[in-house]
């Protein structure tokens, strides 16, 4: 089941140019957004980072922020289902394909798809899903949600090629991010997680595990885990809006217990989305 906003329009088929800018240059930027009972989860922290990544490459987003937030609630009484995963697209809008910006009156393409959500099944959750390591391919601006997903592509269907969930970006001998996840481990009894620079994305679920580990009074550092260092992993996790906080099994041929520690992070983010 899926509903689409539009043009200030609802409806549930909808086309864009063949020259849009999202398709011809992934000139554009996105969120992903979900609900829990009906509610969107952390939709304040979405959308300011919707307006972050647009304001970082000169998008203007055609709505204020209230008036999209009101769009969200209104799409999730529409659709009317417990969970739902809700995708917001900006893209530079349609005109002839060239490199620099179309002229000033070229007006962005704004889109939202509300579609229903399954969230991950327990079963799998509590084994655990395997990651594959990945060369990080990616620009340097990795802390703009971006169109341009074409590193992530690749890296996702690496791993799943191979059996895995996720794929684990590496650059220069650190975990930076999951394809699609942030990652954390604990090491030597401290939660450990990439800091917030140019090579993440600012996770908002990301946000929500570290003010969870404070209230577990779990000690959190901020520093790149280097994967020579994969031996002193004693478990990890990878985190999302749709996988929230999903254990680990192994990373390429290394294995790993799902851990207790990760466990009480899931089940205080589950007492969070109640
Ligand atoms: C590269 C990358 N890192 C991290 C995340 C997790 O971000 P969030 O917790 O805001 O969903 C995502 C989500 O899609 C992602 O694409």
């Amino acid at each position: 089941m899926k509903l689409y906003f539009i043009d200030n329009k609802w409806t549930q088929e909808a086309y864009l140019p063949i020259e849009e800018r999202a398709a011809n240059f992934g000139d554009g930027v996105y969120e992903v957004i979900i609900t829990y009972n009906k509610k969107p989860f952390k939709l304040d922290e979405h959308i300011n980072r919707l307006f972050y990544s647009a304001r970082e490459i000169e998008l203007k987003i055609p709505f204020k922020k209230e008036e999209i937030k009101d769009i969200v609630f209104e799409g999730i009484k529409k659709l009317n289902q417990d969970s739902i995963k809700i995708y917001i697209q900006v893209s530079r809008g349609s005109y002839e394909r060239i490199h620099e910006f179309p002229p000033e009156d070229v007006k962005p393409n704004f889109f939202i798809v509300f579609r229903v959500f399954k969230p991950i099944e327990d079963e799998i959750r509590y084994k655990g899903v395997k990651l594959f390591t990945y060369p990080d391919i990616r620009w340097a601006r990795c802390d703009i949600k971006s169109l341009n997903l074409l590193p992530n592509v690749l890296a996702k269907q690496y791993a799943k090629s191979k059996g895995g969930f996720e794929a684990l970006f590496i650059k220069n001998g650190k975990i930076t991010e999951g394809a699609v996840s942030v990652f954390f481990a604990f090491i030597e009894g401290k939660l450990i997680t990439h800091p917030l620079t140019n090579e993440i994305l600012p996770s908002v679920t990301r946000s929500e595990v570290i003010d969870i580990a404070k209230e577990l009074k779990i000690e959190v550092v901020e520093r790149p885990i280097f994967i020579n260092e994969i031996e002193k992993i004693e478990e990890c996790f990878i985190a999302s809006t749709t996988s929230e906080v999903l254990p680990v099994n192994s990373i390429d041929n290394y294995n790993f217990v799902i851990g207790e520690r990760t466990l009480k992070i899931y089940k205080v983010f589950k007492e969070r989305v109640k």
